[in-house]
């Protein structure tokens, strides 16, 4: 048995996976125990859960290996201050005392916290650095249904690469081409997150989530930043952005373009000025990746495609990529972010380096992205009563029966069930769930139950056998990554009150 240990850390989502004999066994990430979102440092507390959960120590494991490759990195912030300067020198003079202690050195930093976890591991000689995009891509093609694909990643920047095109075939994946930083279409959808005044790299589902509240009336200004191909291929108008030198992502150029400055959280609040830019950055960014993926339909003749990279979280573009019919397939890895690195490092390692078979799983290999902890009636009646939790339990049939009165009762529901999923989206086993049906349950669950925007979206969950009833959409869709349209017949148009009430 062959056990490889992939690690994703120091920069946005820290996670950790085993992989026995090239099956996913455990993963999870580290702000599922820290509590701290998005939590970059080293994810010590999903290291030990995968060890525990695979029953391995780390001197027994074979390979550990990283998600990308930090000296690349290091040349990628050199040249480009070399070749921004002296504008990026506040910027610069930042990140360089890190990078020098710590990331440029990354392999003696992580031997000695990987140490703190088992004190017989004595030799760094397992450790191996993968690329960042060929993580993303091997994370989206190894688990896929596929024996053939085209692989689609995008995100903010890795080591130089901010989009990749590769293909997989059975045990092998190539990157073809790519797009190098600063051009970058995770930058551009952050650089109007963060002039909209939501968080980078956090902010990014906010600002889906208000597109379709606006009008896409920015759409030919946005275009002005960024020279789109007819090959989806771009580049981005440099004068308008901060993030290559500065420590804001975008300048007063920008701000003259669109009128505004960007919006101060603290004190503005957001108007249709903000729903008009997200909107219409939204549909410059379904356009790219439309485009992206009608070019490498036709160039590679193949009828797969696979995505991942934080754009892949964009379940909007997703579903239109869908809706245009442009490939037969598609399949989008559940943590597409960078916490799904550490999943496609190990991955990559597994099948391209070792050159093990693979064996194609119809239903995919991510077994429904449950790969995190789980916990037993006794432990979980244990935590309880050591809460002073007061609580009753229930067999399943009135377990249903009482869970379907609260939600006809507009009650919302904590649902707790087996494994703890892998990446962003709550897929059943750690969910809220409320009755689509009542017109306060949008506001109250986002306002009292998760204190967060009044706007910010739910997906459905619908029997399968039901889904064309209720949607235009014909795929499976288990992981929350395709937006599709409610169908005609079902959907019930806002009152204008109604609008107010979801602003109020
Ligand atoms: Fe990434």
């Amino acid at each position: 048995m062959t056990s490889i240990l992939g690690i994703s850390a120091f920069y946005h989502d820290s996670a950790a996976c085993i992989l026995k004999d090239g099956k996913i066994v455990a993963a999870a990430q580290e702000e599922r125990f820290t509590r701290k979102k998005h939590d970059p440092r080293y994810p010590y507390n999903a290291i030990e859960f995968v060890l525990n959960y695979s029953n391995l120590k780390l001197n027994e494991i074979d390979q550990i290996v990283f998600f990308e490759k930090p000296f690349l990195k290091f040349e990628r912030l050199l040249e480009t201050y070399v070749a921004f300067a002296p504008r990026g020198f506040v910027s610069f003079a930042k990140a360089m005392p890190i990078w020098i202690k710590e990331k440029l050195f990354q392999k003696n930093l992580l031997f000695n916290k990987l140490k703190t976890h088992d004190k017989d591991y004595n030799s760094d000689e397992n450790i191996f650095f993968s690329d960042h995009h060929l993580s993303h891509a091997a994370s989206a093609y190894f688990p896929s249904p596929f024996a053939e694909a085209v692989v689609l990643t995008a995100d903010g920047v890795g080591e130089w690469a901010t989009t990749t095109v590769a293909v997989g075939k059975d045990n092998n994946l190539e990157i073809k081409k790519e797009i190098h930083f600063p051009h970058s279409l995770g930058l551009l959808y952050s650089a109007f997150t963060y002039y909209s005044g939501f968080k980078v790299n956090s902010g990014e589902y906010k600002l889906m989530g208000l597109a379709p509240y606006g009008n896409p009336i920015y759409e030919d200004k946005v275009r002005q930043l960024i020279d789109i191909k007819e090959d989806g291929t771009f580049r981005l108008d440099q004068k308008y952005f901060n993030y290559a030198t500065g420590l804001t992502m975008t300048n007063s150029k920008f701000n003259n373009l669109f009128g505004q400055k960007p919006r101060n959280p603290k004190n503005e609040k957001i108007t249709q000025f903000h729903m008009d830019i997200a909107a219409s950055i939204q549909k410059v960014t379904e356009e790219i990746m439309i485009k992206l993926a009608k070019a490498v339909r036709k160039e590679y003749n193949i009828k797969n495609l696979c995505l991942a990279g934080g754009v892949a979280l964009n379940c909007v573009a997703n579903g239109k990529i869908l809706q245009e019919k442009i490939f037969d397939n598609i399949w989008i890895q559940p943590a597409a972010g960078d916490a799904g690195g550490s999943l496609g490092a190990a991955l990559a390692l597994w099948y391209i380096e070792q050159g093990n078979r693979r064996i194609v799983n119809p239903n995919d290999d991510m077994k429904g992205s449950y790969l995190g902890t789980e916990f037993t009636q006794e432990e979980i009646e244990k935590e309880l009563e050591l809460i002073g939790a007061k609580f009753e339990t229930l067999n399943y049939e009135s377990l249903i029966n009482k869970t379907s009165e609260f939600l006809s009762n507009e009650k919302a529901i904590g649902w707790f069930q087996g494994r703890m999923e892998f990446g962003p989206r709550a897929l059943g086993g750690r969910s809220i769930l409320g009755d689509p049906r009542s017109d306060k349950m949008q506001k109250n669950l986002n306002l009292k139950v998760k204190y967060r925007e009044s706007f910010r979206p739910f997906a459905p969950s619908v029997l399968r056998e039901d889904l064309t009833n209720w949607f235009d959409i014909n795929v499976d869709s288990p992981y929350m990554l395709l937006v599709a349209n409610i169908n005609s017949n079902k959907k019930i148009e806002m009152t204008d009150d109604q609008k107010k009430i979801i602003w109020n």
